[in-house]
């Protein structure tokens, strides 16, 4: 039921925010002929309808008092409580250039993603002028919104790639860490304190961006049927970690720390150094940590009948190679690999929160 601030906060709200039970991601391209002053217009309104939203409120009315008008909002989150919605909005590659007078005011870090092992990228789910991150406890919630985002700006920008989310694989303060679709906790091990939000999520000395993050977003094919047929026992090495405590294999409870040197009689090291905490965690990347705020999401059967479901894995950082750093040894040798797959990539950065008044990347301009 509850409303979570978006104007005046120091970040913007999405990140930090204890994950929501749903989510929508959309991105968009910008018409071929939108001018800078198409991109502040739909910057101005996206935030103003934004700031209604997270309140529970409609972006304008739903039934006009002509009775031959069309309605400005479509309606269904009529009735239904704001359900903690928050909508964070990313910037591509693509804003920052002549055409918007923005070449120059480029974040330093923000470039197209390189190519990276391990993915086979359907042009379909990948890259994005702009993104909508819609994450709600409601799932017709964050669907209205986006909705009704994208609805509003059709002469400056059209849609190109969602997914939908509907079961949180993240962990905010307080909460209990959720389970991913291959049935393992994900999160234990995140960026969780303000101390580590400061190191490595929020951005410092960077212009019109200060107080946001870099935003990277991978739609991560599971075989789930193969996982399926896989033993437990087999499971728990590729991870590291036991699947109902979720503890790492060389300790009892799920938020122990993992000790990759450790080793069994026979000399062999307990935890693989091809498992995916081995090669992900921060002890052995110079202390690199990403913030993970991934969704499950699924797209029912795919055309030989077998179920098409993933992972929407969206993360948050300072600077974007740290997800090329860990993706490069992941997508090279994680013993996951045998049962994902990339398949949409997008990178983009999302700016500070709005001033009451003011607007989204309004500092750009
Ligand atoms: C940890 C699942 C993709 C980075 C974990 C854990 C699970 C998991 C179960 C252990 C619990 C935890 O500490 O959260 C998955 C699945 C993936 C996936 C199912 C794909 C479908 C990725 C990708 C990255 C990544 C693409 C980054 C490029 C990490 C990191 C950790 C982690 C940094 C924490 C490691 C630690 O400090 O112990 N993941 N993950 N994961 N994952 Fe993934």
């Amino acid at each position: 039921a509850a409303s979570v601030p978006f104007y005046d906060q120091a970040h913007p709200a999405g990140i930090q925010t204890p994950p929501q039970r749903y989510a929508v991601f959309m991105t968009f391209d910008l018409s071929k002929t939108a001018t800078a002053n198409d991109l502040r217009v739909l910057l101005a309104r996206w935030t103003a309808a934004i700031g209604q939203l997270v309140a529970g409120k409609p972006i304008g009315t739903v039934d006009p008092s002509r009775p031959d008008a069309v309605g400005a909002d479509s309606g269904e989150a009529e009735g239904l409580a704001p359900a903690s919605l928050t909508v964070t909005v990313g910037l591509g590659p693509g804003v920052f250039t002549d055409r918007f007078g923005l070449r120059e005011k480029r974040p330093a870090l923000l470039r197209q993603l390189p190519a990276l092992p391990g993915e086979h990228l359907d042009p379909a789910l990948t890259g994005g002028d702009l993104s909508l991150q819609a994450c709600a406890d409601d799932p017709q919630v964050a669907y209205h919104a986006v909705r009704n985002l994208a609805r509003m700006v059709t002469t400056t920008a059209q849609t190109r790639w969602v997914a939908m989310g509907f079961g949180r694989a993240s962990a905010g303060k307080g909460q209990q860490t959720p389970r991913n679709l291959m049935g393992f906790r994900d999160g234990t091990r995140n960026v969780s304190t303000p101390e580590q939000f400061d190191e490595h999520v929020w951005l410092t000395d960077a212009g019109a961006m200060t107080g946001g993050s870099y935003q990277v977003v991978r739609k991560i094919k599971m075989d789930i049927e193969n996982w399926d047929a896989d033993r437990v026992s087999d499971q728990e090495q590729i991870f590291a970690r036991t699947k109902d405590e979720g503890a790492p294999l060389t300790g009892t409870k799920e938020f122990d720390t993992p000790d990759f040197a450790k080793t069994d009689d026979s000399g062999t090291k307990i935890i693989d150094p091809r498992a995916h905490i081995a090669l992900a965690a921060h002890e052995n990347n110079g202390g690199l940590m990403i913030l993970r705020r991934s969704y499950n999401y699924t797209d029912g059967l795919n055309a030989q009948g077998l179920l098409d479901a993933g992972l929407l894995f969206i993360a948050y950082m300072n600077d974007p190679q740290h997800f090329v750093t860990l993706q490069t040894k992941l997508g090279a040798m994680d013993l996951l690999n045998e049962y994902i797959e990339h398949i949409g990539s997008a990178i983009f950065v999302v700016p500070p929160a709005p001033a009451s008044g003011g607007y989204i990347g309004q500092a750009l301009f």
